[in-house]
């Protein structure tokens, strides 16, 4: 059982004359309740495994499977859900309204009381009535992060969840992420360079110049 595996992902982007292979056979696997780490410098092809992964980008070569999706492009919120780099909220919308949009468009009965409780998980619940520019980025962050909870996924994606966050939200947030999605059964891949993001992975994927190369 996986929650996401994918084998065999080639990406090369033309820049100009020169071809930039970003992706060199990559295979990944994210079982359900496990939290995989993918670590690796500037330009390795994190980005580029991630946008595969989610079908925002169509590899060369490989294939990505995740159970009970025909391709990774049509995957429902509720299957695939995904903290982005730049959090994606929608401006017009109250942080409450933002993370009830995806359990609405779920058919959860109750998408507003979902929301405020991922909120709550987050640290948000006092804000919950707040436009997202009328917060600060890491309560944006968190946000997002609460809106990719609410529907309970199978695989969750996020770009640097950290980057936004001081050392005590960091921790506490990790560890929601970890309770909530050990005990759903969600597996979780997250792109980081935060030590404290490593060292709460129950496993490390390390990129090198569009490869996996062992995690030490
Ligand atoms: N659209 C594109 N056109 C050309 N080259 C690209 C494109 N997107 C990425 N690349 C190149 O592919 C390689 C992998 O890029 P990618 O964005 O996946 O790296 P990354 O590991 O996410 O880096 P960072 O940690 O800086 O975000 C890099 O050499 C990058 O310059
Ligand atoms: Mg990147």
């Amino acid at each position: 059982m996986t929650a996401l595996q994918a084998s065999g992902l080639h990406k090369s982007y033309r820049r100009g004359r020169e071809r930039v292979h970003a992706l060199r056979g990559v295979g990944i696997e994210v079982h359900p309740g496990e939290t995989v780490a993918l670590l690796g410098r500037s330009g390795s092809g994190k980005t580029t495994l991630l946008n595969c992964l989610l079908g925002w980008e169509t590899p060369d070569a490989g294939e990505v499977r995740v159970p009970g999706v025909e391709a990774p492009e049509q995957a429902p919120w509720t299957t695939v859900a995904v903290v982005p780099q730049r959090f994606g909220l929608l401006e017009e919308l109250t942080l409450a309204d933002n993370v009830a949009l995806p359990a609405r468009l779920a058919g959860q009965p109750d998408p507003l009381a979902a929301a405020h409780g991922a909120l709550e998980a987050v640290r948000l619940g006092h804000l919950s009535s707040r436009l997202p520019e009328e917060v600060s980025l890491g309560e944006q962050q968190r946000t997002a992060l609460a809106r990719a909870l609410v529907v309970r996924p199978s695989f969750l994606v996020a770009d640097e969840p950290t980057g936004r966050l001081d050392e005590e939200l960091t921790a506490h947030v990790l560890a929601t992420l970890r309770e909530q999605c050990a005990a759903w059964g969600t597996g979780v891949l997250l792109a980081s360079h935060d030590p404290a993001v490593i060292a709460s992975a129950d496993r490390l994927v390390r990129l090198h110049d569009g490869a996996v190369v062992a995690a030490a």
